[in-house]
């Protein structure tokens, strides 16, 4: 039977209509608010307002400075963030947090991103009950051996002129191609829609979960559909499941035709093959695409971020760009280059770990969620999911002498005393030193991404100069707890004359 014209209108009119229906229902819904009362708030609502909307802004653009405020009045406060209220603890329970049995990284990420909703479910790999995930990154995923592969992208080929590049994203797009020779190998990895999406959904999933946080719990499956954000993140998710179903297709037909004709099969060596190694051993089915985005998602930024802080930070030192060049070449002449000759790479050690003790990418050490209630040694009871946000230092004057001042020979000397060797290396989470978290949860991709940036900064060391745009020194980003490097800080770039070297020319 078809429908009358009017029909067809008035549904038009009301899905129209649905938007800012829901948006009222929205406002006017009980907002998830369990702020408690006996202990104090570094940032309440304010008296006059209705809502916590400023309160929670007032978090998102300058989250370290109301924390570091909060802590030189309490050792437990609670902020108001723009994902609700969280108590915030004072390094002083650093020790009997780290490894808290009840305390969860993933419980918070799945939360925060609500991964229970489709679009979002590669933050399911931050929250299973065996760890897969994580294990599988602790224990399978290897650094490329096969090295110049994976510098084919360039920053320029033109002539070596000096002509102006946005650093940050050039580098994203690098450090994309260089992770997913590892996460996808061939050809994948050199699929340009393949590398968008992956720096793509990390950007849009923490936008979309931002966009969703403003609507109630209860709505937040049916506004999915409905926000523009929240349709591209979808299409990405469609794109990626489709870009690595025709990658395993091929894979079984390659398997299949070999076992046929009585061939070995291919061994590839990328995280395609050792995951489904790694869920075979654990008994269980994987889902390629929850483990490839989950990879995007926690490897992505956060290395781009970290090498190009580093970048920002080396800009105008030419006696230390100098050293490390010296460094570069000295020691690939002699070793080539490998995992054991980046390790030997010491002075680029030391500035890495420097460049992230002055700005990691969250300026709080732990952010958890309780998955049971417990007791604090000062007797506050943190009950079941309370989110929790430990904070401590990298700034600490005690530890660091002259702690605001850049120095990339920092870490070098104090691997010096044999005490501290360890404590010194740029993969090394301490106490004094969070920007890989602390603890049980401290980044497990930490391992592969110092040395992705290594194999990153010998290239760009050795086959270009840089220098920032004086005009607009690079600023650091705020948002919430997070601290990222300045996305649009524009870099001169020049190629650097070549002849009579042939390190790492690619
Ligand atoms: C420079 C790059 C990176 C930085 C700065 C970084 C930083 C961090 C931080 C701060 C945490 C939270 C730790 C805690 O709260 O104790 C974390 C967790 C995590 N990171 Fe990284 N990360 C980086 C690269 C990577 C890469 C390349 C991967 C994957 C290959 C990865 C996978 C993870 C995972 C899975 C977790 C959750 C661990 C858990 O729940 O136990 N990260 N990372």
């Amino acid at each position: 039977m078809l429908s009358h014209p009017t029909d067809s209108l008035l549904t038009s009119a009301l899905l129209c209509l649905l938007p800012v229906v829901l948006f009222l229902v929205g406002r006017i819904a009980p907002r998830a608010w369990s702020q408690r009362r006996d202990l104090p708030v570094i940032n309440p609502r304010d008296p006059w307002s209705l809502s916590t909307g400023s309160a929670r802004l007032r978090f998102l653009l300058g989250g370290p400075g109301l924390i570091k405020q909060g802590l030189s009045k309490w050792k437990v406060f609670q902020v108001l963030t723009n994902d609700g209220p969280q108590v915030v603890l004072d390094p002083e329970f650093t020790k009997e947090i780290r490894n808290h049995n009840s305390l969860s990284l993933g419980a918070f990420m799945y939360q925060r991103f609500h991964a229970h909703l489709n679009a979002f479910r590669p933050y399911q790999a931050f929250f299973e009950k065996d760890e897969a995930f994580i294990k599988f990154i602790r224990k399978k995923l290897a650094p490329q051996a096969d090295l110049k592969c994976c510098l084919i992208q360039k920053l320029t080929s033109t002539p070596p002129e000096w002509h102006p590049i946005a650093l940050k994203s050039s580098l994203g797009m690098i450090i994309a191609r260089v992770l997913a020779k590892t996460f996808v190998g061939d050809p994948l990895c050199n699929n340009v829609r393949w590398l968008q999406i992956m720096v793509e959904y990390t950007v849009d999933s923490v936008q979309t979960s931002e966009a969703l946080r403003k609507w109630p719990t209860i709505l937040r499956p049916i506004m999915i559909h409905v926000l523009p954000v929240c349709r591209k993140l979808k299409a990405e998710m469609a794109e990626a499941e489709s870009l690595i179903g025709s990658v395993l297709d091929q894979r079984r037909l390659d398997k299949e035709a070999a076992s046929q004709s009585g061939q070995a099969p291919k061994q590839h060596m990328d995280a395609f093959e050792w995951m489904s190694q790694h869920y075979q051993e654990m008994g269980r089915p994987c889902d390629p695409v929850i483990v490839q985005l989950a990879l995007a998602v926690t490897g992505i930024h956060t290395t781009t971020d970290m090498l190009a802080q580093l970048m920002y930070d080396l800009d105008g030192k030419d006696d230390l760009i100098e050293a490390l060049r010296e460094e570069v070449t000295t020691v690939i002449e002699k070793e080539g280059l490998t995992i054991s000759s980046l390790n030997n790479m010491r002075l680029m050690d030391s500035c890495l770990k420097e460049s992230q003790r002055l700005k990691p990418v969250q300026a709080v050490a732990l952010q958890r969620i309780a998955l049971e209630g417990f007791d604090l040694s000062d007797g506050t009871h943190l009950p079941k999911d309370t989110p929790v946000i430990l904070s401590a230092g990298t700034w600490d004057p005690e530890v660091y002498k002259a702690p605001e001042e850049f120095d990339g020979y920092r870490f070098l000397k104090m691997r010096e005393n044999p005490a501290n060797e360890t404590a010194s290396l740029a993969v090394t989470p301490t106490s004094d030193h969070t920007g890989w978290g602390l603890g049980k949860h401290a980044c497990p991709g930490r391992f592969l991404a110092i040395h992705e940036i290594k194999i990153v900064l010998c290239h760009l060391l050795t086959q270009y100069d840089f220098k920032g745009a004086a005009e607009r020194p690079p600023q650091t980003i705020i948002m919430g707890t997070a601290t990222l490097a300045d996305p649009f800080a524009m870099f001169s770039i020049k190629r650097r004359d070549q002849s009579g070297s042939n390190v790492l020319v690619v």
